[in-house]
């Protein structure tokens, strides 16, 4: 069985995009359709099978706009597979190619509104998914998919259900919690719970969340340069309480006691947590028109290169485009990162006597300040990793397909009709949409 044979006769093999613990994942081409797909392989050899519990999970969770759209699985003598819809770039390789490897408050609330509803409608199918993390958080580019339904591109999927487990009973109960459990999930996000060997349920994902919003907007966490597990949970336990919200805004705080007040059963009240990060959005002014870091990024690097073309580079000017002055107070926030005003007052942000990187506010006023050289060498880096994965550029001639569309708009080289617009529709998903 040869990776060139198509599967299925069907799915021709083009290139690798991922490797996580358990599956290749490869970008497939649809000789039927002429569009691109994704496949999640396991080799049918291998002690521990995810895959079949993975196909389960994401065919339960089709009706959620937050899960890539299942497509296929099979068979063959060397693997299983899961062919589902291609998305785009992770939310850990999109922070990592942020210049200071952090998201703005506004892309972390955007996202953030996105992440507890796709967690959410996991759990109403009546699974865990034990290893929220960036990387298992992938943006959707491609509309047509998912046309019929009206979903927007530039939404966020939660993806990757290898280790996700039911929580519920044929009957509709809470299962009961095993007296020991072996660690799940990835020791940087997981819980304390987790580390201690106890049984997880809903609430331990939202701490993996929670975490991760940490990560987002600091960069790194207290823990991050930790490798054993044991190490990990001895410092987690320490630095994980209110003062890890210190420099963040309130409804951090807010945030964190609501999942810490969850006992075992408890459904988290995902609408109130939405609602935190909606009534943040809101309080910090910033609206419809605020871009994905990613977006403005991309702006930025197509701004400068125009500067470079014409060798009009201004080294005085601000390094996003143009002067802020003539800007609305929103419009300036998401330029300079949307970092409200608390975040602006330290060097290096201290939290509980950890250091962290300098904070996204830093970052936007080391780029007013930044001369043109160190310009260029951010889009110098931009031109050469790109936001889009290399992979995603290896279309066949042929396929002039929606993907690429919303890849070029997402890099800012066309303009979405769909992109921005504030929507309160039901109460699950009273959310932001991109
Ligand atoms: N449907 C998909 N479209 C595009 N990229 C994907 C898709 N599924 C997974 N990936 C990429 O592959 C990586 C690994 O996939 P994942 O399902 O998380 O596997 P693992 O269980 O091995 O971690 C993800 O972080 C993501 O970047
Ligand atoms: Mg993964």
């Amino acid at each position: 069985m040869s990776l060139s044979t198509p599967l299925k006769g069907r799915w021709k093999l083009l290139n690798k995009i991922g490797q996580g613990g358990f599956g290749e994942i490869f970008c497939v081409y649809d000789l039927e359709t002429q569009h691109k797909a994704a496949v999640k392989m396991e080799r049918i050899d291998r002690n521990k099978r995810a895959l079949r519990l993975e196909i389960d999970v994401l065919r339960k969770i089709q009706e959620s706009r937050f899960s890539a759209t299942f497509i296929s699985c099979g068979r063959n003598q060397v693997y299983n597979y899961l062919i589902m819809e291609l998305l785009g770039p992770n939310l850990s390789s999109l922070r990592k190619k942020q210049p200071q490897k952090i998201f703005s408050l506004s892309t972390t609330l955007k996202l953030g509104v996105q992440m507890i509803s796709a967690i959410e409608d996991v759990h109403e199918v009546g699974y865990l998914h034990r290893d929220i993390k960036a990387s298992n958080f992938a943006l959707r580019m491609s509309r047509k998919m998912r046309s019929e339904n009206g979903y927007s591109p530039g939404y966020c999927c939660i993806i990757d259900f290898g280790l996700a487990r039911k929580y519920i009973t044929s009957e509709g109960e809470h299962r009961p919690p095993r007296e020991e459990v072996g660690f799940r999930g990835t020791a940087r996000y997981a819980s304390i719970n987790s580390h201690d060997g106890k049984e997880l349920s809903r609430r331990d994902d939202l701490w993996s969340l929670f975490y991760l919003f940490i990560e987002f907007l600091k960069g790194s966490l207290p823990w991050e340069s930790l490798k054993e597990k044991e190490a990990i949970a001895k410092m987690k336990k320490q630095y994980t309480n209110i003062g890890m919200c210190k420099d963040l805004p309130k409804e951090f705080v807010t945030f964190y006691q609501h999942i810490e007040s969850l006992e075992y059963e408890d459904r988290p009240n995902y609408k109130y947590l939405r609602k935190l990060l909606t009534d943040m959005y809101h309080r910090y002014s910033f609206d419809e028109n605020t871009k994905y870091d990613w977006e403005i990024m991309k702006e930025n690097s197509s701004s400068e290169k125009s500067n470079i073309k014409n060798q009009k580079i201004l080294d005085s000017a601000p390094a996003l485009t143009g002067t802020t002055n003539d800007l609305s107070r929103s419009k300036k926030r998401s330029l300079i990162g949307g970092f409200p005003k608390e975040f602006q007052k330290n060097e290096i942000e201290k939290m509980n006597g950890m250091v962290f990187p300098k904070n996204t506010i830093e970052r936007s006023q080391n780029n007013q300040t930044k001369n043109s050289n160190q310009k260029n060498n951010i889009i110098e880096e931009i031109n050469q990793n790109g936001i889009v994965d290399p992979q995603d550029l290896l279309d066949p001639e042929s396929e002039i397909n929606e993907f690429e569309k919303m890849m070029k708009m997402i890099n800012g080289e066309e303009k979405s009709d769909t992109s921005s617009s504030v929507d309160i529709d039901d109460n699950r998903h009273c959310c932001i949409i991109l």
